[in-house]
């Protein structure tokens, strides 16, 4: 089956898929370019962690993004580049176009002496050198890791030393709104910490003036001129590692999650195709970015492995105005639109004057992703966006799994506002109790957990095995524990809840409440630190602080602000708290453990639930923290 196109073919595939996934996965993988085909589809042990898709297989994934579609669709147009500013030209790349471009991009590489398993950073804006950049990286058989442009000189430092990265690309600077981002200058702040990095190529996007480390930084339009524009790919094993993406966890040192080549390729593929349903002559716009994984497999790999034309879009949603998205659309006419609900509720508070300008009749699929969307932002996207006859795919899924793994595909299953509903074929979901018990029949609510391997699921955290297994394979042993709470409806539908561990979803960006608490204790004035979320109306949930200081600050106010400065410089604008609140002291248990579940009621307004707290060790606390929040 190329293609799922009815409830039937659905309910036949999931089947299948747990059946024979041999087949089901063999039969799909034909379709790409193999340099020698697999000895099996999969392998090893999931409980046991060393589970493998197409063992034995070789292959190039830039060969099967780029080269497969060159006779058929060379002169289809791949990339489209809508700039920050509306009124600088787009720019497009056909399939023929971005295959020079990324094979020139490879030579430079390969002339700066990259070579197959070596990790090259990138810390970019949404241009079109970082999508050529990282395709590149897979021709030669280099590792990507890209860095999301919002983090600080230090968080960009700990991930190239924590990859023992030997290349950064970066750009000069990059627009966001009204603003630039100065990213080579945090770059060389990175830099000068990260003595494993010999090279950086830097993209020229603004102009601004920077600093050119002699022998170490070079402008990447002088390197491309010098390269050919053939580079003959490099034979992959299906196993070798293709990237890793850093994510948060529940301890304070970033995550780097490990892809590997053939089974994050036909996931990425085939998910794409089977949520979103895009046709040849569609237009597929995902405002993700590359910094994340959403822009991985939704912007870069799922569309170009499918042959279709993906949008990158460089701006934010607000400018120049809160119609910017419906702009885009109307201008190139875009038929499949996945975005988060973040930016859905940050534009419904902006009025319908902004959406009712544009007629946004060419879209036919919505989609979200990354945190729960709300049952209002659901239907105002739905009535004013989709005008009531657009699907709503509701994706969920995780850096760890590669790519969708629960969602309605779109005109195929039925959506349900705040459902994302069912699992795609490979995948096996189950609720469990507090104690991994597997909670059956419908309806129930649960912990979410995946009972066997797909072929999109991480291999390991780069460099630390012993803590992959830790964190997602122990708290239910045998089984892949997701960290998000779920309902399943009477019709066994899914609902993702939100996390139940440390970590906050804060506008679709996951943080972990310790790497905040690692950055405010660094201030010399914190004794301790506790951070919790709270629902935010826009960001879904908002960062909460409490913060122990060695002495009251006379002016709490400035204080705050230099707690908030901290964060940003240590981590990055998207981790600062929302609320800071000074307390003398932390409920905690006689054992010296946080009791996070009072901090988080309090937190959300909700005290009449505390439930018993006589047996803490400082009970008396409690008070003084339900005071003071009431005055933040
Ligand atoms: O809590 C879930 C939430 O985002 C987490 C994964 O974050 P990240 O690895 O950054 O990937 C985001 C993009 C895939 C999940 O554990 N999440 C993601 N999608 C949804 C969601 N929560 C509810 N509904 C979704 N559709």
């Amino acid at each position: 089956m190329t293609r799922i196109r009815t409830q039937d073919d659905y309910v036949k595939a999931h089947k299948q898929s747990m059946e024979n996934p041999e087949k089901f996965w063999g039969d799909y993988a034909e379709q790409f370019t193999w340099h020698k085909k697999w000895n099996k589809v999969c392998s090893g042990n999931f409980q046991n962690l060393d589970y493998k898709w197409f063992e034995g297989a070789k292959l190039n994934m830039s060969e099967n993004c780029l080269d497969r579609h060159l006779a058929t669709k060379g002169d289809k147009v791949a990339l489209l580049f809508e700039p920050n500013d509306p009124n600088e030209d787009v720019k497009r790349y056909t399939y023929k176009q971005l295959h020079k471009e990324v094979n020139k991009m490879a030579n430079v590489l390969k002339n700066k002496g990259v070579k197959k398993g070596d990790i090259v950073t990138f810390y970019m804006g949404m241009v079109p050198e970082l999508l050529i950049g990282i395709v590149a990286c897979t021709r030669i058989g280099a590792i990507h890791s890209v860095v999301f442009g919002g983090f600080s000189a230090t968080a960009l430092a700990d991930r190239m030393i924590d990859a023992k990265s030997t290349v950064l690309v970066t750009n000069d600077a990059s627009y966001r709104g009204n603003k630039t981002v100065p990213l080579k200058e945090t770059a060389d702040e990175a830099l000068a910490k990260s003595p494993t990095v010999k090279t950086v190529l830097v993209a020229k996007r603004i102009g601004n003036k920077v600093n050119m480390q002699a022998g170490r930084d070079f402008w990447l339009h002088d390197e491309l001129t010098k390269a050919s524009d053939t580079c003959a790919p490099a034979s992959m094993d299906a196993e070798d590692p293709l990237f890793i993406l850093y994510t948060s966890g529940s301890t304070g040192k970033p995550k780097g999650q490990l892809h590997t080549t053939a089974g994050y390729m036909t996931w990425a593929k085939f998910t794409f195709e089977n949520v979103f349903q895009v046709n040849e002559n569609d237009l597929y716009w995902c405002t993700a970015d590359i910094g994340w994984v959403t822009g991985h497999t939704y912007i870069a790999y799922g569309p170009l492995l499918s042959g279709a034309t993906t949008i990158m879009f460089e701006g934010i949603p607000t400018y120049p105005d809160a119609g910017r998205f419906w702009q885009v659309v109307d201008k190139h006419k875009v038929t499949h639109f996945y975005t988060a609900p973040t930016a859905i509720r940050a534009l419904q508070a902006q009025g319908l004057d902004f959406v009712n300008k544009h007629s946004l009749a060419s879209l036919k699929v919505l989609g979200t992703v990354g945190e729960p969307i709300n049952e209002e932002a659901w239907d105002w996207y739905y009535k004013n966006i989709g005008k009531s006859k657009c699907p709503i795919a509701d994706t969920w899924w995780q850096t760890e799994t590669g790519g969708i793994m629960i969602s309605n595909l779109a005109g195929v299953t039925p959506h349900k506002a705040t459902f994302a509903t069912i699992p795609l074929p490979g995948v096996e979901p189950m609720l469990v109790d507090a104690d991994g018990k597997e909670i059956k029949g419908n309806p129930a609510d649960g912990n979410l957990c995946i009972s066997r391997s797909w072929p999109g699921m991480t291999r390991g955290i780069y460099g630390d095995m012993d803590r992959f297994k830790n964190t997602y394979f122990t708290t239910y042993p045998g089984k892949y524990f997701t960290g998000d709470g779920a309902r399943r409806d009477e019709k066994g539908q899914y609902r993702i809840t939100g996390r139940v561990d440390d970590v906050i979803n804060v506008s679709g960006h996951r943080i972990g409440t310790a790497e905040v608490e690692d950055a405010l204790n660094q201030h010399e004035k914190v004794v301790e630190s506790a951070v919790v979320g709270y629902p935010h109306e826009i960001k879904g949930q908002g960062i909460y602080a409490y913060v122990i200081c060695t002495e009251k600050p006379t002016d709490q106010e400035a204080f705050k602000k230099e707690l908030n400065a901290l964060v940003n410089k240590i981590i990055g604008p998207i981790a600062k708290p929302d609320k800071i609140q000074l307390t003398s002291g932390l409920p905690k248990t006689r054992s010296g453990k946080i009791m996070r579940r009072i901090l988080r009621k309090v937190a959300e307004n909700d005290t009449s639930s505390l439930g018993d707290t006589s047996t803490l060790l400082n009970p008396e606390i409690v008070e003084e923290i339900i005071k003071g929040a009431k005055k933040i």
